[in-house]
């Protein structure tokens, strides 16, 4: 597909189908979401990838934690349920390594927590070329406690830190009427890009 079409098609899905993903499609999304950059080639990013029905069952049991108001039936259906996580100890371990020299491993040195932006962009990778395979994705997010309980079901080591999951299958719908993006307006472009200097 071509990437000008892949942005334009980038929406939230909310709503899928039950019919389940090509394993091949979701191979190339997780090659896709190995194409991410990361500072100093840390690649402290990790994914926790639930295919089988019954893992994506396990999955909301325990991200609903008891809610019976979420999620609903449409987004229970997607067939595959990726959490991207960040590793903030593969960073300290790889900026304490000779070529980068931070061996004290002192947390104040990062302004900007690289391993929540690698792991971000590792995400979107995979939204896209999620959409680049026909498909619809939905990035969204649990409360402390839905973590916990999935850390827990899918003994995710506690160092690896969420940062949301992506729900992945077949849009049941093309319109998806529950998005905030419906009620409210995407902002002008220079509202949000500030040219030469910041101008208001
Ligand atoms: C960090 C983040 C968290 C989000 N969490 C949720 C969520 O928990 N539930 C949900 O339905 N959508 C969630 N969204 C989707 C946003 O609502 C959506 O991206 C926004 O309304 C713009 O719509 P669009 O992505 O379809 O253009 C999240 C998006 C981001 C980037």
């Amino acid at each position: 597909m071509d990437f000008q079409d892949v942005l334009r098609r980038r929406r939230m899905v909310r709503t899928f189908e039950p019919r389940p993903v090509d394993p091949e499609a979701l191979e190339r999304i997780l090659w896709a979401a190995q194409r991410a950059p990361s500072a100093g080639y840390s690649q402290g990013y990790a994914f926790l990838v639930l295919d089988r029905p019954e893992d994506v069952e396990r999955f909301w049991s325990a991200a609903a934690h008891g809610e019976d108001e979420w999620p609903g039936d449409g987004l229970r259906r997607a067939p595959v349920v990726i959490l991207p996580v960040a590793g903030k100890h593969v960073y300290l371990n790889r900026y304490a390594e000779p070529d980068k020299g931070w061996s004290d491993r002192d947390e104040a040195r990062w302004p900007v927590p690289y391993w929540t932006v690698d792991a971000s962009f590792a995400a979107m990778l995979i939204q896209l070329a999620a959409i680049d395979q026909g498909l619809g994705a939905l990035f969204f997010g649990l409360d402390a406690e839905g973590y916990g309980a999935v850390w827990e079901a899918f003994g995710v080591p506690g160092e690896w830190e969420p940062l949301g999951a992506i729900a992945i299958g077949h849009p049941a719908t093309k319109d998806d009427v529950r998005s905030s993006a419906h009620s409210r307006p995407r902002k002008a472009a220079q509202e949000v890009a500030h040219r030469g200097r910041w101008h208001g």
